[in-house]
């Protein structure tokens, strides 16, 4: 296997990770992202790609929604590449991130719960994170009956 390389995301990088979030949300399991709000929002993504080739093989974006609490958005690894530590580890990354900007909580929405207990988050009610609801759930298409998971992880405990 090709050695991966996991880093902060570039402008460049854009039009791949849209392409990924596409074949996801086609599926129903994941949010679309328009190509400008994913270039706007570059800063967010960490992604894991093949060190010589370049290729993407992962996403996930760190997106700060109050002064102590971050969202894990858009988290997805290639179907082929699935199962190698690949999620687990860009999620890592992601987690140092939170702990460098002395954030103290990270949830994430999702259907993926076993793998986000792994990593030591657990379920929470939805409610609990009001930022997140009144912030960018009204906007969303699914608000009314979204079926997405709340799962927490706080950072002075992990
Ligand atoms: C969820 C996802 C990102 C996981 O990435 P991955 O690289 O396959 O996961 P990893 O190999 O890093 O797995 C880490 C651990 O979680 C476990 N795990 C991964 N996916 C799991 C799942 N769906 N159910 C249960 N356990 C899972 C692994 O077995 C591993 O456990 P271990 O450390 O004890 O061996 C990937 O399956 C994916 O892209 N899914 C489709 C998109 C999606 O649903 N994204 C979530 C949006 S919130």
């Amino acid at each position: 296997m090709e050695p991966i390389i996991y880093r902060r995301a570039r402008p460049t990088d854009a039009r791949a990770i849209v392409q990924l979030i596409n074949h996801y949300s086609a599926k129903g399991v994941m949010l679309p992202r328009p190509y400008a709000q994913v270039v706007e929002k570059i800063r967010d993504f960490v992604v894991a790609t093949e060190e010589r080739s370049g290729v993407l093989k992962g996403i996930v974006a760190l997106h700060v929604v109050g002064e102590d609490l971050a969202e894990i958005r858009s988290l997805a690894v290639e179907e082929a590449s699935q199962g190698k530590g690949f999620g687990r580890k860009m999620l890592e990354v992601c987690l140092k991130d939170a702990k460098e900007l002395q954030l103290q909580r990270v949830f994430a929405l999702t259907y993926q719960t076993d793998f986000f207990t792994k990593l030591g988050f657990s379920k929470v009610e939805k409610l609990t994170l009001p930022q997140k609801i009144w912030g960018d759930c009204v906007h969303c298409a699914k608000f009314s009956d979204c079926d997405e998971i709340a799962m927490l992880l706080n950072l002075d405990k992990s």
